[in-house]
């Protein structure tokens, strides 16, 4: 089997990428994933020039935990499906619930961890609601986010997006966002009204 050809992923090879990838991150792939993991990691092993499975899985193994391949097969293997408010009742728990009973505590500071939060939206979904919501009362929050997958964090740090992801965004959360003119039309970026660090 050559290089640029799809290469053929055996059972025992798969088995191997599962329990690899389950370690790592606790993603836990079954056998219906087989051809999802070969065609993800199929171009990777072209640019490796590597030309089977067989033989990366031997690469891998060399390699310590903490080894850049090993976190390039991590980020080749999650799935990074996110949206702006997505699954929309959290956040109305999150309001409606959890905010008005935290406040009797008299507490100060809100501290929320988005702890895969992809390429971001989840994090700043979180950041204009809060925004939005606590300004001017007194209350300060701050929001992390994490992920394993370091390629979605990268692009997340920027809080860039393409404008067209306004749609699902409700109006009142429009002003927390840049809108692009010119060579950038299409991008928006979260504005300074949410402190980025
Ligand atoms: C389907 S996305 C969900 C993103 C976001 N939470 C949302 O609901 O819109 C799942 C994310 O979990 C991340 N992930 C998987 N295992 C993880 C782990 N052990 N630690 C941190 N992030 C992880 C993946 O990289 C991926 O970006």
């Amino acid at each position: 089997m050559g290089l640029f050809e799809n290469k053929i992923l055996t059972d025992e090879d798969f088995l191997y990428f599962k329990e690899k990838i389950f370690v790592s991150s606790g993603i836990n792939l079954n056998l219906s994933k087989k051809t999802l993991v070969q065609s993800r990691l199929n171009a990777h092993l072209d640019r490796l020039k590597i030309p089977t499975f067989h033989e990366y899985r031997s690469y891998l193994e060399s390699r310590p935990a903490n080894d850049p391949e090993v976190q390039s097969f991590i980020n080749l293997l999650t799935t990074n499906k996110t949206e702006w408010f997505r699954e929309n009742e959290h956040f109305v728990y999150l309001v409606n619930k959890f905010i008005p009973v935290w406040k009797k505590q008299g507490k100060k500071k809100l501290k929320v961890w988005s702890a895969a939060s992809s390429s971001g939206e989840e994090a700043y979904t979180l950041a204009v609601i809060l925004k939005n919501l606590l300004d001017k009362t007194g209350i300060d929050f701050e929001i992390i986010g994490s992920d394993i997958d370091t390629n979605v964090l990268e692009f997340a740090k920027n809080g860039v997006y393409k404008k067209d992801q306004l749609i699902n965004i409700p109006n009142e959360y429009h002003r927390y966002f840049d809108l692009g003119t010119q060579d950038i039309k299409e991008w928006m970026k979260i504005n300074k009204a949410i402190n980025l660090m």
